[in-house]
Parts: structure tokens; sequence; C-alpha cells
């Protein structure tokens, strides 16, 4: 062969090694940071999930004692958090993201914290994400869908269930729920008639909750909390009609008149992924046993800490995740 032959053959083989690759690299297109999660139904998946995740511990709130993260949403969700949970409460008439209270920490209107979630996702197109709102305005689904609505989120991106109960229920895989870009997934603790905007799910048709409210490292149990129906159900049994786990696994500690707030000193037991009895790993494991499945959803405060995220890879078999931007400890 000629050299002019062999550096024109070179530059053809060029020219098909980047299709090939391509080729390879879209069968390995990763869904929530790992290709081995696509062919998995959206059920069959651990997600790690940020308590209050629009409650921020930062100069933003003058590093309010009422926050339960140190990042906003957006890096929660870019370093690997894909359930995102927060309290609705009325501002004025207004329907609002605060703690507990609007005069405690006010994070500012629901659908501009749910645009700030479209928006990630819009950039984030391989993703499934997970809303869980606590109702405390009593909002009607009306008064909510017109948050997703005003935020641009309507039924192209919000899944909409198959059927009205866990039971009913066949939850898509990842990448099918990808495919057909219907890939944010809400819930709402207590809501009336959703039949306006059955995108919105009533969180107890599908999911049961341990109990949340801990204040010592010893008091972590996987029991059933709530839906208060269910609390004589072993876990067992309401999964297998197709109830999904949600382990709460945050400590509170008392700041005195009888005030509650995120147990800040105890956050690296908290979230240690290893450890004994007190440590997120630890829980996960006993609670995986206990209801011989891995928990849906993992829901963490102040997420960076332990890493949380190192249990729910653990928890999905995820030993190399991609697309990640870690939050520093
Ligand atoms: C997914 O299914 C496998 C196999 O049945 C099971 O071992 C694992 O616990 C499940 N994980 C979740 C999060 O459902
Ligand atoms: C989230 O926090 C990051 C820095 O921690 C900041 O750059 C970004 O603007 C914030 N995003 C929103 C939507 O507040
Ligand atoms: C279920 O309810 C009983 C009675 O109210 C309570 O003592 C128990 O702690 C509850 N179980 C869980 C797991 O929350």
């Amino acid at each position: 062969m000629s050299w002019k032959a062999y550096l024109a053959l070179c530059a053809f083989s060029l020219v098909l090694r980047p299709a090939h690759a391509y080729g390879i690299a879209r069968s390995s297109t990763p869904c929530n940071n790992s290709p081995s999660l696509c062919s998995r139904s959206y059920d069959n998946v651990t997600y790690l999930g940020a308590h209050d995740s629009p409650f921020v511990r930062d100069a933003s709130t003058s590093y309010s004692a009422s926050g339960n993260q140190y990042y906003n949403s957006t890096v929660q969700l870019s370093a690997g958090v894909r359930l995102l949970t927060a309290q609705v409460q009325l501002q004025g008439s207004a329907l609002h993201v605060c703690h507990s209270s609007c005069d405690l920490l006010d994070a500012g209107p629901l659908s501009t914290w749910l645009a700030e979630v479209r928006s990630w996702m819009e950039s984030n197109t391989n993703e499934v994400v997970t809303i869980l709102l606590v109702n405390g305005a009593s909002a009607s689904v009306q008064e909510l869908a017109q948050q997703y609505e005003a935020a641009g989120i309507t039924t192209s991106l919000a899944y909409t269930p198959t059927g009205s109960d866990a039971q009913s229920q066949e939850w898509p895989t990842l990448q099918s729920m990808i495919d057909s870009g219907k890939r944010l997934v809400n819930f709402v603790d207590y809501i009336g008639d959703n039949s306006d905007a059955p995108y919105i799910m009533p969180e107890f048709s599908y999911i049961f909750e341990n109990p949340y409210d801990v204040t010592s490292a010893s008091g972590f149990v996987c029991g059933i909390n709530r839906p208060p129906s269910e609390n004589g159900s072993t876990p067992t049994q309401v999964i297998a009609q197709g109830v999904m786990p949600l382990m709460n696994h945050f400590l509170y500690q008392d700041i005195g008149l009888g005030i509650q707030s995120p147990d800040v000193d105890a956050i690296d037991t908290t979230n240690a992924p290893d450890g004994g009895v007190g440590s997120l790993g630890y829980s996960a494991s006993q609670c995986s046993e206990q209801y011989g499945r891995a928990p849906s959803f993992l829901l963490v405060d102040f997420f960076n800490v332990g890493p949380t995220i190192d249990v729910a890879d653990r928890l999905n078999g995820v030993s190399s995740p991609v697309g990640r931007t870690s939050a520093p400890a």
C-alpha cells in the first residue's frame, strides 16, 4: 500500500469510527445517571430524595435554622437527587413553598419553584424526577394544577398514571418514560378528587412511609406510619399490592420552647452510608430486609453530607454513575 493510500484509509476509518462509537454510545445512554437503570420499571429503582428541598440553609436565608438542605433544588438534581419534597403553605392567598409557616421560611411561589425543576429537566432529558408536595395549604387539585401550568409543566412532561391505585398501576420503565417525555412524577400527600388533573397523584394510593418524627438515632424504624389506614398492616402486605416504600431518614432536635429543627450536629452519623444504628446505610439495610425489597425512596436532610447518594447507588447496584456534579460536603 502506498503511503497516500494508507493515509486515505486512515482518514476513512477516522470518519467511520465516530459513527460506530456513536452507535455504541446511544445504546449505553444513561437513565438517571446509569445505563443499567433504563430497563428497570419506575417502581424498581431507589431514588434519593431531598427532604424539604427548597428550604435551604445558606446566605439566601441567612442560614435559617429551618433550612433542611445546604444547596438548592437545582444543585440537588445535578448531584443525583431524584425526589424533591416541599411543603405548600398559604402566603396571604397565594400558594408558596414555606417551612411550617411562611413567617418562618418562605422560599417563594410554588410555581417559581416548580419552574426551577422544569428548567433543569429541560436541560437534562434522560432523567426521571419525582416531586412530593405536603399540602399544608389544603389546596385543591385545581389550585395546584394552576401552579403547574404557570410553571410550564403540562402532561407532555408530567406522567399520568394508568391506574388509580398501586394495585392497578403498571409503572413503565425509565427508558419508556424518557422516550415519551413524560418523566416528571407528581404526588401530593392529601388532596381531594384529582379527575381534573390526574397527573397530580394522591401519595398514599401508591406510597407508604415509615415514621418521620424521629429525635434519637435509635428511633429509626421501618414500619408503616402513613397512611394511618395501613398502620395495622405489615410492609410486606402492602408491598405485595404494589405500594412503594418511602424511607424517611432525618433527625430532629428540640431547640427549646418545643420547637424542633433539623439535627445538624448529628448529620455526619445520620447520613453515613456505612455504620451502625442511626446511619442511613444501616436503616436502608434493615428496611430492605424487612420489606423484601429496597425502599423506592430515601428521604434525607442535607443530602450532600454522607454522601447519601452512595446508599441509593448501592441499592440500585450502580457502581459507575455518570453525568453528576457533586456538591461539596
Ligand atoms: C428491584 O428488583 C430486584 C429484583 O427483584 C430487587 O432485588 C430490588 O430490591 C428491587 N429494587 C427496588 C428499588 O425495587
Ligand atoms: C442554586 O445554587 C447555585 C449555587 O449554589 C446558584 O449558582 C444557582 O443560581 C442557584 N439556582 C437557583 C435557581 O436558585
Ligand atoms: C402505628 O400506630 C400506633 C398507635 O397509634 C403507634 O403506637 C405506632 O408507633 C404506629 N406505627 C408506626 C410504624 O408508626
